[in-house]
């Protein structure tokens, strides 16, 4: 045990670190970078970049390197950065590459990638990268595909014979057809079950994570994939693996979770959206939550592994329905606080609020990167709890959260010794008092809402009364378990 420790010291100071594997990353708390539109070579809160013109705007990896505090004081403890392949001319986005063997030079140089994995190790934080097993990109007609252009897997007889993908219910042709399709740009679609195919992805996954030390990779089109090629390749990276299965049907995404250590939760996220967002009945949360955990058929493995979010890259920002902040308040501490490894997706933290792809691909720079911005300090102050209490002793990250209590607009939770109370009553909502229900805190217990510091003492039936005010969430803890983490005073 204290070798092993202190060999990890060691390597940590070599720059280098252990293969992180999935329970080293239950912990963990991402966040989520589209680099081309996070930060600047030149630090510019200025250089205009317009969504719309679906152009590259800058962003690169020493832009990341440069304000990795600024991701760090929010309370995250990994990244996960955009594909870093070379690309199709103007593939700003990383998922039209071309040359698996060479980095997208507009994020920068392989030093400079290695240095931003370098500076985040430094920090104890993690790198996941996101890599394309599924497809290449070709900027033409699918007839007019010349393989000898890709670094490697360079002949057709490695892809799929073109076909259009039209129902998406057939899964035969959603793994061999091809995405894209128009004229501009085409997927040349790999045949993910040629043994040639099989063991060139393998060797480079192999040297991708060894050559820029990566931590875990986000695994883009899943489902376009025969799900038997993953387990291998994810022995060949040796790191933990997240997969995007872009489905809501439970019993479509969660399966996938046979083959690698985890997938995005896009059931609850969508479930996160129709309740906080659009109002829909608590219960609507509740059936979801148990999706995972209390579904023997549902096929999960591991709902603490689950990466659980409600924006992202390729779908309109919450805030782009409503801006009411009440609202992404309480779809933040619940995503942040759930069972699953959370992820904030850039610019949440400065309430961006732009729509369908690409209009959710803002510059973060031109926030300024206010860190004094409200949603940036309240998701700093989520992050701060979680991380507090998953580094003690006892149970928390292995505690599946139980529903309390709920009504059609406020739902009360627990995990552990974090006790929620969320609504999406939203910020008109009234202000009073709640009596809360099942909290069971020891009778007469100092208790803490860690996102106002307010106070209470728990009555002798283990409950408190709550004050809600405009529809805020609330994040309870005894105070004693918050000695050490420089919360509400408590050095
Ligand atoms: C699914 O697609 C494949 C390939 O196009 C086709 O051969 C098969 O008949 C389809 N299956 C159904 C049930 O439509
Ligand atoms: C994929 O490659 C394997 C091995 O060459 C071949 O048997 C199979 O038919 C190919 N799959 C498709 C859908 O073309
Ligand atoms: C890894 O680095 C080696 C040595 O620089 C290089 O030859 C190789 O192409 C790199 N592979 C990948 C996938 O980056
Ligand atoms: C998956 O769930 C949906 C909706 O709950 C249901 O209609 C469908 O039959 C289920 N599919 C399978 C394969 O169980
Ligand atoms: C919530 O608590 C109230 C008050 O005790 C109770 O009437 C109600 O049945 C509870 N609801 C649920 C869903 O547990």
């Amino acid at each position: 045990m204290q070798s092993a420790l202190y060999l990890a010291v060691l390597s940590l100071l070599a720059g280098q670190t252990i293969a992180a594997k999935a329970p080293d990353w239950r912990s963990r708390s991402i966040y989520q970078v589209f680099t081309d539109r996070f930060a600047r070579t030149d630090g510019s809160t200025t250089h205009p970049c317009d969504v719309k013109n679906n152009i590259y705007c800058g962003g690169t990896w020493k832009g990341i390197e440069n304000k990795l505090d600024y991701i760090k004081n929010m309370g995250f403890t990994a990244i996960w950065i955009s594909p870093i392949t070379a690309q199709v001319d103007g593939a700003y986005h990383g998922y039209y590459q071309t040359d698996l063997y060479n980095v997208n030079s507009h994020f920068g140089t392989a030093a400079d990638l290695k240095s931003l994995s370098t500076a985040l190790h430094s920090r104890g934080m993690y790198l996941m990268v996101d890599v394309v097993p599924n497809h290449m990109g070709w900027a033409g007609c699918h007839d007019t595909v010349d393989y000898s252009h890709f670094s490697v897997l360079n002949s057709p007889s490695y892809y799929h014979t073109y076909c259009e993908l039209n129902d998406m219910r057939n899964q035969t042709e959603v793994e061999q057809c091809w995405l894209g399709g128009n004229c501009d740009i085409t997927m040349p679609d790999l045949n993910t079950t040629h043994p040639t195919v099989i063991s060139s992805l393998q060797s480079w996954i192999r040297a991708l994570v060894s050559n820029y030390t990566i931590d875990g990779l986000r695994i883009d089109s899943v489902k376009n994939v025969h799900p038997t090629f993953f387990p291998p390749f994810c022995a060949a990276a040796g790191v933990f693996c997240m997969g995007e299965v872009s489905e809501g049907l439970a019993n479509y995404t969660y399966p996938y979770q046979q083959y690698m250590d985890s997938v995005l939760d896009y059931p609850l996220s969508y479930a996160i959206t129709r309740v906080f967002q659009r109002k829909s009945n608590m219960a609507d949360l509740v059936v979801n939550l148990a999706a995972c955990t209390q579904d023997e058929n549902a096929g999960c493995r591991d709902a603490t592994l689950l990466g659980t979010f409600f924006e992202n890259h390729d779908n309109a920002r919450f805030a782009s329905a409503t801006k009411d902040v009440s609202l992404v308040r309480n779809a933040l501490a619940f995503a942040v606080l759930s069972d699953g490894i959370p992820i904030v997706y850039q610019g949440q933290e400065q309430h961006f609020d732009g729509g369908d792809d690409p209009g959710c691909r803002e510059a973060v720079w031109l926030s300024g990167f206010d860190t004094s911005a409200p949603l940036y300090r309240h998701v700093a102050y989520l992050n701060q709890i979680r991380n507090h209490v998953a580094a003690r002793e006892g149970g928390y990250l292995g505690y599946w959260t139980r529903v309390l209590n709920y009504t059609e607009d406020t739902i009360q939770l627990r995990k552990d010794v974090i006790r929620t109370v969320l609504t999406n009553q939203g910020e008109k909502a009234r202000s009073g008092t709640l009596k809360t229900k099942g909290m069971e805190f020891a009778k007469g217990a100092a208790v803490v809402d860690v996102l106002t510091c307010g106070k209470y003492t728990a009555g002798n039936d283990g409950e408190v009364d709550v004050k809600m005010e405009k529809g805020y969430p609330v994040v309870l803890v005894p105070e004693v378990t918050l000695k050490g983490s420089g919360m509400c005073g408590q050095s």
